[in-house]
């Protein structure tokens, strides 16, 4: 199964094309629109937020709310491209129109942070717009909208996602949150259920905000029925670890990826962090920690996936860091766009689309099938085999 995007923030849609799925897969359109709200709300989105109201259009591969097993073609649409839509027309511009056409919407200084710079020496342009509209995260709509499409597949096996806030800035929720916690993490604006943090959370975004400057965070995501033995240790590329780490990294602003207590591993011993193994004939086997996080080897081990991101302050500031003018290399303070402060819940919500994608790319390497019986017949006979092979009982979570 693949998953690719495409499509400019101001151009007339962004788009997400998923080819690889069984025929049979429920499809449902007020489910992914409803993610797609989840990705724009959260204290300290910005202006365009409230232009975007992101509703999903399915042009192939479903009839009748069921998959086809052909690809599916999720679109968009950006409201605002029809205030863009002659800086971004795709046709020739007459000469004596150019100028006009181009300077509207310009862009010279490049943001520190942002892909402008690195942008505008990889294409040899001095137009950042060329830069800005396809590194800009407003391609994760599109990932948003695939990640809930493909959670099709995850259900067959029971397989759920969520996520929460655990910082913004300074302020930091206190001790473990459970998964059933998560769900009400995400009913938060600041995707946070501990209301003394989340009250600190959305002051620092304020006090951010007031100076002109913007803040980041850390988020986690976790997964619940993941079955053991997806991912493999055998090459280095199908390490289930290291497909998570790069889907996550691929976030804009997401800078550090971490599996279960993965930030803290360097500063304990072995005897502390590592998660000893029981045996529960009911239930399979028992772990009393999950500070790997449900990976061990580069293969799932049937506890919970739990991976957290560090999102760093996003880097549009109003109050503008100093840059340079590409033109005539001269000081010039840093381009603006119309920016948030604070996207640390929304990338909760695209590092859930994220996790989604690569564990149902899993999922269907392992279980495979051209339908939704088949995979569903293939899951369920794995289940049989390891519980017989491992002495488990009636329902064990493995
Ligand atoms: C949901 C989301 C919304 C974002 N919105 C903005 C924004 O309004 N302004 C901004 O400067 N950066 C924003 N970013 C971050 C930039 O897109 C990102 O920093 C930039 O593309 C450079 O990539 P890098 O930070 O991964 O190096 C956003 C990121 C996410 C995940």
């Amino acid at each position: 199964m693949r998953v690719l995007t495409a499509g400019e923030s101001h151009g007339p849609a962004v788009l997400c094309l998923v080819e690889g799925l069984p025929a049979g897969l429920e499809v449902r359109k007020d489910r992914i629109n409803s993610e797609l709200r989840r990705r724009q709300r959260g204290y300290g989105r910005g202006g365009r937020m409230k232009i975007e109201q992101d509703e999903v259009e399915i042009l192939s591969g479903v009839r009748h709310g069921l998959t086809l097993g052909s690809p599916v073609t999720l679109v968009v649409r950006n409201k605002d491209h029809a205030n863009w839509s002659d800086v971004m027309s795709p046709d020739v511009v007459a000469e004596e129109n150019r100028a006009e056409a181009l300077s509207k919407r310009e862009r010279t200084s490049p943001r520190p942070g942002h892909a402008d710079l690195a942008g505008a020496l990889k294409y040899l342009t001095k137009d950042l717009r060329n830069i800005i509209e396809r590194s800009s995260a407003r391609d994760t709509a599109a990932r948003v909208a695939g990640g809930m499409l493909v959670q099709s597949a995850l259900d067959v096996l029971g397989v759920e996602v969520r996520s929460h806030v655990l910082s913004i800035e300074g302020a930091a929720v206190s001790g473990e949150v459970s998964f059933d916690d998560m769900a009400r993490a995400s009913e938060s604006d600041v995707g946070c259920l501990d209301e003394e943090a989340a009250r600190k959370m959305r002051d620092a975004i304020d006090a951010a905000k007031k100076d002109g400057d913007t803040v980041g965070g850390e988020i986690e995501v976790a997964v619940r029925g993941l079955p053991p033995g997806l991912g493999s240790f055998a090459q280095w590329t199908l390490r289930l670890d290291g497909l998570l780490a790069q889907a996550l990294m691929s976030i804009p602003s997401v800078k550090a990826v971490a599996l279960g207590s993965g930030f803290d591993a360097g500063r304990r011993r072995g005897s502390a962090f590592h998660d000893q193994i029981g045996h529960d004939p009911a239930r399979g086997f028992t772990r009393p920690s999950n500070n790997a996080g449900g990976i061990e080897g580069g293969v799932s081990n049937g506890e919970e996936i739990r991976v957290r991101a560090i999102v760093k302050p996003i880097p549009t500031l109003m109050n503008r860091l100093p840059s340079v003018d590409l033109k005539n290399l001269q000081p010039a303070p840093a381009a603006i766009e119309r920016s948030d402060t604070c996207v640390v819940p929304a990338a909760a919500v695209v590092a859930e689309a994220m996790v989604r994608i690569v564990l149902a790319q899993a999922v269907l390497e392992t279980y495979g099938g051209d339908s939704r019986l088949q995979l569903l017949a293939h899951f369920e006979r794995s289940r049989e085999l390891r519980a017989s092979a491992f002495g488990f009982g009636e329902n064990p979570k493995h």
